[in-house]
């Protein structure tokens, strides 16, 4: 029982630790040869945590609903430290946050693509090394 509860309380922190992308929403318009903020939010912390980074790429997807990507992430268009912060006016979610511009090139190939921001961080008094990747699905026109 006790193992039961302290992967339940694992899974709860550790979800508590995601990042959330705010921008571009799913399924959003977005012309190639333009430029998008990707806006990722930090999500909730309870418990103690160190930012490792981010990054922010985009991939082409070959099928609608897209296929998972996450071993085939596609152009990398940011990856370095995660600094986000409370902006005035505050994110939707009321999460602090960090923009990336994103200048997509002319040449993306149109149709549906899907952001992905993978990230690592430490959390907790261990601490313990987390991981994840949060996505969006947008179109490309
Ligand atoms: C994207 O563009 C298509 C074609 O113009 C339109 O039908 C659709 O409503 C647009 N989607 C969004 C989310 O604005
Ligand atoms: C971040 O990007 C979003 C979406 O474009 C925008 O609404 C917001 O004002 C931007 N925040 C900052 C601080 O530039
Ligand atoms: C987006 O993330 C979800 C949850 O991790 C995953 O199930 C899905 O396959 C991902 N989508 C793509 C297109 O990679």
């Amino acid at each position: 029982m006790k193992t039961i509860f302290a992967v339940v309380a694992l899974a709860a922190s550790a979800f508590a630790q995601t990042v959330n992308i705010g921008f571009p929403l799913p399924g959003q318009n977005i012309s190639a040869g333009s430029s998008v903020n990707v806006q990722v939010e930090e999500g909730r912390q309870l418990d103690a945590l160190t930012e490792i980074g981010i990054a922010v790429t985009l991939q082409h997807c070959q099928q609608n609903p897209c296929e998972d990507v996450s071993e085939d992430l596609g152009t990398i268009f940011f990856a370095g430290p995660f600094q986000p912060q409370n902006f005035q006016p505050p994110a939707s979610s009321g999460e602090p946050y960090q923009n990336f511009t994103v200048n997509i090139p002319s040449s993306f190939a149109k149709g549906p693509a899907v952001f992905s921001v993978p990230h690592a961080a430490l959390f907790g008094l261990g601490p313990e090394f987390f991981t994840q990747i949060s996505n969006v699905t947008v179109n490309i026109v």
